[in-house]
Order: structure tokens, then C-alpha cells, then sequence
């Protein structure tokens, strides 16, 4: 592996595509179907990483695809911004009906994960009148120039890409692995948020010309870290205090692959912005700003697009959430359990593993031994098990959300065949 068809493509997409792609490793994708991916020359994979945690309901759920035909037949195009149409609406509607806490919310549909930060940075920048945000240190926010300004997990994302947007402001996360203050938690008092008093607020920038604080509820990209208890509530206190917008960047851990739709709920914290992407079309683009209706309150013009809300892409979200809504919440929290303890069986006979972490299918094996995270990836990838590094040294482990028991034992199995070789 990689067989004669897929080398053949590889060596033809070198010569035309951008470079600046990764390809994680030589995968070469015919077709797919549930957590099954077979490519170019009939070999088949089982596939952990969802095409980096985008397809939910496995890879074309026969219920997705008749309602992409189906739309596809009746209307691919007329654009949200200036028309009606039943599925943009529809969607807008589930969407507000999700958002957690109550009240009334609104929702702004768009095509990516990117576009939907941009537009939520815009969004509180419009609403407060503040020109100043917070991001994370280790945040992965997306690629285009405003959403790249907050992306903070890897400094060769941002080089030569300068100037990026002024007013962006980075702390560091509650990642109590890796405290960038060397402290322990709890002894810490969570000082990662309760010192912004003392800190960026008196120092650098003050707290009334900041419009918005955004966050991962989980860290994706820098190794599904999951911040302390205490983390989110303080800082909703500390947004509360000063008048700033919450912003949960909920791309990569909503629409329920942690167990709860957003993950932000684990904590009981309502944010004021929400922003969606990557699961909710099952592999359809498209990506939603959900936001408090008393926020949500730009006038006409103001903010749009030509795609945003795509009518077939619409249909799909809409059959994703009856999915999610039907059984594939409850199956991620079952098989996230059963997974993690399997790994925690893992991480107790193979003394490289640091760490094992996760919520529902949000998973991750940290190593303490350089290069190993990446060896497992292209390791597992031979042997038929699709997964992804994450972070400094760190694997995740991001099932559709329809995954059995027995799909579960096969990826810990050729995991813990892996790890034999690798340290034995
Ligand atoms: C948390 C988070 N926000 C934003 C993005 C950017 O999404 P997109 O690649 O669709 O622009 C990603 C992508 O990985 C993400 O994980």
C-alpha cells in the first residue's frame, strides 16, 4: 500500500494541486460507505477519523443521500441572502431550538468552518462596538485571513501570512497537561482565567474594548484537550463582568460527538455566539452562527453570501440532526465509554502512553515518546485503520457517531498490534 491506481493518482494530483497541502498519508478514496472507506484499488479501511471529524452519520447514510437527491431534483440554488426558501428556514429554525440555556436565538447559515468564526468576530464586533478579541493559545479557529488571526496551534499556519487582523489578543488554555504557567491544578484556582484582572486586562488591553472571548470548548487540532471544571464557568463570569461576548467555537466538537449536541454543555455554560461546521451536512458544506437574538441584531446588507445555507446542503444538515436526534447521540456516549475504556486498558500495559482523554467520540492517546503518535497513524493506516495525530504528540480517535461495539474492538485491536511492534 499504496497500490499501482492509487500511486498513479497521487503522482498525477502532485503535478496539479496546491502544495501546501498536507495528505496526511497516501489514502486515495474511491468510494465510502458507514465507517468503511475503500480506495482507488479496492483496499478497504476503517475509518476513526471521519475525514477529520466531518462525517457524523457515517460516510453516505442512505437517509443523507435520499434527501440530497431529493433536494438536488427539486432546487440546487436561489441564495439565502436574498430569497426564501422551506430547508434554510427549516434549518435555521432546528438550529435556534438546540441552542442550549433558552431563549430566543437566530441563526445565519454559511459554507465553512472559517466563514462561520469570521462572521461570528464580525457579529460581536457589530454588536458591542468593541474592537478587541480573545482567543486561545493552541486554538485552531481555520485558514482564512480573520479566522487564521485566532488560530494559535501551530505558528507555521500563520508565518508569512503577515499582517493578520489587528485587535486579536491570545491567553493561554486551560490545558492542565501542559500549564504554561507550571502550575497544578487545582492548587492553581484555575489562575489560566482568573488572572486576566491582574494581567491582560490591566496591562494591555482594557476590558471595555473587548467584544468577544473564543474558545474550543474542547482544543481539536492541539489534542482534544478538555479544559478543568472550573474553566468555563469562571470565564462566563469574567465575560459576564465586563460586558464581553462569549463565543463557543463548536466546528469540531458539536452536533453531539462528545455526548452532549454542543460541548460546552458538559460545563452548564451558555455562550452568547455558537459557530458549527464540519459534521452538520454529514460531508455537505456548510457551516451556521447561532446567536442570541437580542446579539443577533446586524440590519440587512450588513452580512451574507452567495452560497451560505445551500438548499442540498440545508437537506442534508436537516436529515443529520434527525440522525443525531434518533440514537447516534446516545451511540457516542455508549461507544465513546467503551472506547476509552479500552484505551485506558491500552494506557495501562504500554507505559508510552501519557494520556488518554476525551468526551463521547472525541477522543485521544498522547505519548510520551517523540514520534510515536505519528508512527501509530501511518502504522494503523496500513494495516486498515484510518486515524489522525493531533497536538505535540497525540492521536485522535474521532468515530462517525454510528459506529458498533465490534467496529470499536477492531480499531483497539489493531491499535494494540500496532503499539506491540512499536515498542517491542
Ligand atoms: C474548531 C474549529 N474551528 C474552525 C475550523 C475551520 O473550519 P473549516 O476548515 O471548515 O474552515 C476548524 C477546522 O478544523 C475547527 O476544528
Amino acid at each position: 500500500m499504496p497500490g499501482p491506481n492509487a500511486l498513479e493518482l497521487i503522482s498525477q494530483d502532485e503535478a496539479v494541486a496546491s502544495p501546501s497541502l498536507i495528505k496526511e498519508y497516501p489514502l486515495a478514496v474511491d468510494y465510502a460507505e458507514g465507517v468503511v472507506v475503500v480506495d482507488v484499488d479496492g483496499n478497504r479501511f476503517l475509518d476513526f477519523m471521519s475525514g477529520i471529524s466531518v462525517t457524523l452519520t457515517g460516510h453516505c447514510h442512505p437517509r443523507v443521500v435520499a434527501r440530497v437527491k431529493e433536494q438536488a431534483e427539486k432546487l440546487l440554488h436561489i441564495c439565502g441572502t436574498d430569497f426564501y426558501y422551506p430547508t434554510y428556514t427549516a434549518l435555521c429554525r432546528r438550529l435556534a431550538e438546540k441552542a442550549p440555556g433558552g431563549g430566543e436565538w437566530r441563526v445565519f447559515l454559511g459554507n465553512s468552518g472559517a466563514e462561520a468564526v469570521e462572521g461570528a468576530v464580525k457579529l460581536a464586533r457589530y454588536h458591542t462596538g468593541r474592537p478587541q478579541i480573545i482567543a486561545f493559545n493552541g486554538g485552531f479557529h481555520g485558514r482564512t485571513l480573520g479566522a487564521l488571526s485566532l488560530t494559535a496551534s501551530k505558528a507555521k499556519y500563520r508565518a508569512g501570512f503577515g499582517p493578520l487582523l489587528p485587535g486579536v489578543q491570545h491567553m493561554p488554555y486551560g490545558n492542565c497537561r501542559s500549564c504554561e504557567y507550571n502550575l497544578t491544578y487545582p492548587e492553581c484556582g484555575v489562575h489560566c482565567v482568573e488572572s486576566w484582572r491582574d494581567s491582560i486586562f490591566a496591562r494591555t488591553v482594557p476590558p471595555d474594548e473587548v467584544a468577544a472571548v473564543i474558545v474550543e470548548p474542547i482544543q481539536g487540532e492541539s489534542g482534544h484537550i478538555i479544559p478543568p471544571p472550573e474553566f468555563f464557568p469562571r470565564l462566563r463570569a469574567l465575560c459576564d463582568e465586563f460586558g464581553i461576548l462569549l463565543i463557543a467555537d463548536e466546528i469540531q466538537s458539536g452536533m453531539g460527538r462528545t455526548g452532549k449536541f454542543f460541548a460546552i454543555e458538559h460545563w452548564g455554560v451558555v455562550p452568547d455566539i455558537i459557530t458549527l461546521a464540519k459534521g452538520l451536512g454529514s460531508g455537505m458544506p456548510i457551516s451556521a452562527i447561532i446567536a442570541k437574538d437580542e446579539i443577533m441584531t446586524w440590519p440587512p446588507g450588513v452580512h451574507g453570501s452567495t452560497f451560505g445555507g445551500n438548499p442540498v446542503a440545508c437537506a442534508a444538515a436537516l436529515e443529520t440532526l434527525d440522525l443525531v436526534d434518533e440514537g447516534l447521540m446516545e451511540n457516542a456516549i455508549a461507544m465513546g465509554a467503551h472506547l476509552l475504556d479500552g484505551l485506558r486498558r491500552l494506557a495501562s500495559r504500554y507505559t508510552e502512553i501519557a494520556d488518554v482523554r476525551g468526551k463521547g467520540l472525541m477522543l485521544a492517546i498522547e505519548f510520551s515518546k517523540d514520534g510515536m503518535a505519528h508512527e501509530l497513524e501511518q502504522r494503523c493506516f496500513r494495516r486498515g485503520l484510518l486515524l489522525l495525530v493531533c497536538g505535540e504528540n497525540a492521536i485522535r480517535l474521532a468515530a462517525p457517531m454510528i459506529i458498533t461495539r465490534e467496529d470499536a474492538n477492531k480499531a483497539l485491536g489493531i491499535i494494540d498490534s500496532v503499539l506491540e511492534e512499536l515498542t517491542g
